[in-house]
């Protein structure tokens, strides 16, 4: 493999790497804004040039490969009076509102200005301002701040798939929008907050609700579709505040989709179930478990798993029916029209797929079938994640029926008994996703009031059943 030495260090690359993630590997940090690993690379902000032996002038890392041999310094002092330059030019006009923006503690240009800039400007004139027009729902503009690196414009039309935001003007005058001022049209708007390295863009759904250096983060996956993009929920004292994307090449790449980052809200629904529920009134666990063996003992069973169940779960919910169920069928069910791993398809060209649901391949791994009907049965019960669509399965379900999982006031209606339980993000399990790829849901918050693991619901209900289990296995489809 060839090699340079960057800050005195000796480096392996591969050919075509540039010398910002060469250096990155050895864990050397070189400052940049406009670069973005996912995006084309144009080299206007000037941040990360550093100094290459044999070349005259300093040259930009984001844009210069590796060389075999290359000797490179980052922090030398041609290299440090060019950061202090960039950062005084890029400061010139924003404002100082650190104090009252969204972006502070997780900024690159706060956080450069620290450790790059100097502590005092010579800039005496009067700032530049904008009149920020309305994007829509999800990204809240604030023009003051932007520095026209203009990730967001590669975003738009790289990745999204959309040209909807342009600079227009010149020099100090420019301006970044969108075409006529239009709001912003993607469904994968939220990756604009992501990208944008400073606060000009950010989440309007997470605007002034947390400082950011008091969320707890937790690595985890999106329930959103079958896709299973890699995400963080960042969450404290129990509530879940916002989810990013992590970066799985494999999988999503940099980015998510506006559906599946703001999922994580139906789990926090203030109409949500969380006591046990009997005909639409809450009672204690133990009324709850005799009503749901009331409803199903001796009868002819229909058992809807939703595709929003972990494989340990969907698991132990055949196990279960096996054992305590002895005239069960065990099916699964998710999204209206999409039966089986065989109708799922991609939703566009981006990340987004049919099955809205994030283990419907898993599902059908461990040998289920999909349906959506009750009809020949005497009885149902029907797991979910709260993802899967209950409403429309319930459509078709006309006979007694046990909830087990998250439901709310939209959901709720035609059970006779509601066991209340934990959503993807109150959970630790495996899923599958539409590749095959095989990833690890992580508990981030405890499941709210009474509900209960899936595997806790089901030891209840089995020891307090034990007495009609019989030996005959349930039939799984
Ligand atoms: S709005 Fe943000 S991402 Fe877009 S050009 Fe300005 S600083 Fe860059
Ligand atoms: S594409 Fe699917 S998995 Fe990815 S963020 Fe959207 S809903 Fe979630
Ligand atoms: S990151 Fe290299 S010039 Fe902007």
């Amino acid at each position: 493999m060839p090699k340079c030495t960057i800050d005195g260090r000796e480096v392996e690359f591969k050919a075509g790497e540039n010398l910002i993630e060469v250096a990155r590997k050895v864990g050397i940090e070189i400052p940049y804004f406009c670069y973005h690993p996912g995006l084309s690379i144009v080299a206007q902000c000037r941040m990360c040039a550093v100094e290459i032996e044999k070349m005259p002038k300093l040259q930009t890392a984001c844009s210069t490969p590796a060389g075999d041999g290359m000797v490179v310094k980052t922090r030398s002092e041609r290299a440090k009076q060019n950061q202090k330059a960039i950062m005084e030019f890029l400061l010139i006009n924003h404002p100082l509102d650190c104090p009252v923006c969204d972006k502070a503690g997780e900024c690159d240009l706060q956080d450069f200005s620290y450790k790059y800039g100097d502590s005092y400007m010579r800039y005496m004139e009067e700032r530049r301002t904008y009149v920020d027009l309305d994007m829509g729902p999800v990204i809240k503009k604030n023009m003051n701040r932007c520095i026209h690196c203009t990730r967001c414009i590669r975003f738009g039309t790289e990745v999204a798939g959309i040209h909807e935001m342009v600079a227009v003007k010149r020099g100090n005058n420019t301006e970044i929008t969108t075409i006529d001022g239009r709001p912003l049209e993607t469904d994968y708007a939220g990756n604009y907050a992501d990208i944008c390295p400073t606060g000009s863009l950010t989440l309007k759904d997470f605007r002034f609700k947390k400082r950011s250096w008091f969320l707890k983060k937790t690595a985890t996956i999106c329930e959103g579709c079958s896709r299973g993009c890699n995400m963080e929920l960042q969450h404290e004292a129990n509530m879940v505040y916002r989810s990013i994307p992590r970066t799985n090449m494999d999988v999503n790449q940099y980015w998510m989709c506006d559906e599946g980052r703001f999922n994580y809200r139906h789990l926090q629904d203030p109409s949500r179930v969380t006591k046990p529920t009997k005909s639409g009134s809450f009672v204690d666990w133990s009324a709850a478990l005799s009503e749901a063996r009331a409803v199903t003992q001796g009868k002819k069973t229909a058992v809807f798993v939703g595709t929003d169940l972990t494989q340990e779960e969907i698991s132990m919910v055949i196990q279960f029916a096996q054992k305590s169920l002895p005239n069960s069928t065990v099916v699964h069910f998710g999204t209206p029209g999409v039966n089986s791993a065989a109708d799922d398809a991609a939703l566009d060209k981006i990340l987004k797929r049919k099955s809205k649901t994030a283990n419907l391949h898993g599902a059908e791994k461990l040998g289920l079938k999909g349906s959506n009907t009750a009809t020949g049965y005497q009885a149902a019960v029907v797991f979910s994640g709260g993802r899967s669509n209950v409403a429309a399965l319930m459509k078709d379900v006309k006979v007694p029926a046990v909830g087990v999982g998250v439901f709310t006031d939209e959901t709720k209606g035609g059970f006779s008994v509601i066991l209340p339980g934990a959503g993807f993000s109150e959970k630790d399990g495996t899923i599958v996703n539409f590749n095959g790829v095989e990833q690890k849901l992580k508990r981030a918050v405890l499941p709210p009031g009474q509900s209960k693991a899936t595997s806790e619901i089901l030891m209840m209900w089995s020891n307090q059943s034990g007495a009609q289990a019989s030996a005959t296995a349930g039939a799984r489809v």
